[in-house]
């Protein structure tokens, strides 16, 4: 199964009439097998509506989306359960978890939709704790975490929660949309290393939205570049930011002092 998600001529348009507004405008960007691609741009300028067209947060107007050579966009039946191999994680981890619901039930439930989608039995209660503390191990969790409250948690460690989330899906792919700007400066880099760390120990790929250059510098492969719903370059990493083609670009970089 094939980990690369294909953007194919997309094009995405909010509202009707009068009011229509483009957000992606004839989108052509593959995300290749195992790598991290960073979508770069100045904010409102597409990089979220194309994500969430990938798992069906937003409906494309034109073009298609493939992960692998199966199109997800327009999913129903099973696709739909295909494109659950595509996993999305968010800038607030708050507004993600149901407040009433314990983290161990919102990572069974993430368990028990995998093995369905695989077609393998779901195993008992207690097999699937145990595959619940391996979750948590594996984002530095202690066990209890289960036990806990969504808003018993810090954000930093609800952040790694939604990681665990994510990974219990088996996912194809990742997209991390802004995952650390509402977190502390201070566990911002762990909760980078951990993702970065599961990504290549699992090899999932993994589509890296920031508007931190000097975060996508440090973590990504190959970066893309966002202006006004459209792509404006894409190149690996090194090149991107040494030797920019586009204008944009080139005063992306500068913004950022660090560089
Ligand atoms: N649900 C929506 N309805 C109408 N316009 C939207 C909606 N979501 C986003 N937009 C608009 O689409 C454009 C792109 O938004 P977004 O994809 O969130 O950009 P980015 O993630 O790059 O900041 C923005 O102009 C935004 O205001
Ligand atoms: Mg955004």
């Amino acid at each position: 199964m094939s980990n690369q998600l294909t953007f194919e001529s997309l094009s995405i348009t909010y509202g009707h009439g009068a009011s229509a507004f483009t957000a992606v405008d004839g989108v052509d960007l593959t995300l290749r097998a195992g790598e991290v691609l960073g979508l770069v741009g100045e904010s409102g300028s597409g990089k979220s509506t194309i994500a969430r067209a990938a798992v069906g947060l937003a409906e494309p107007s034109g073009g298609r989306i493939l992960l692998g050579d199966t199109e997800i966009s327009h999913a129903r039946g099973a696709v739909l359960r295909e494109r659950r191999r595509v996993q999305m994680i968010f800038q607030d981890p708050q507004s993600c978890f149901n407040p009433r619901r314990s983290i161990g039930q919102s990572l069974d439930e993430a368990l028990i939709a995998a093995h369905r989608r695989e077609g393998t039995s779901t195993p008992q209660l207690r097999a699937r704790k145990d595959e619940i503390a391996n979750l948590l191990r594996a984002v530095a969790l202690p066990a209890e975490t289960a036990l806990r409250m969504p808003a018993q948690l810090s954000g930093g460690q609800r952040q790694r929660v939604a990681v665990a989330r994510a990974i219990a899906a088996k996912p194809a792919v990742i997209l991390a949309d802004e995952i650390t700007s509402a977190l502390d400066v201070s566990v911002q880099g762990s909760v980078l290393n951990l993702l970065k760390e599961l990504q290549r120990e699992l090899g999932f790929s993994m589509l890296f939205i920031s508007h931190n250059l000097a975060v996508v510098r440090i973590v990504c492969d190959r970066v893309a570049v966002m202006r006004s719903g459209a792509l404006v370059e894409v190149g690996d990493t090194v090149d991107v930011m040494t030797a920019p083609t586009h204008d944009y670009t080139r005063e992306l970089i500068a913004a950022v002092p660090s560089l």
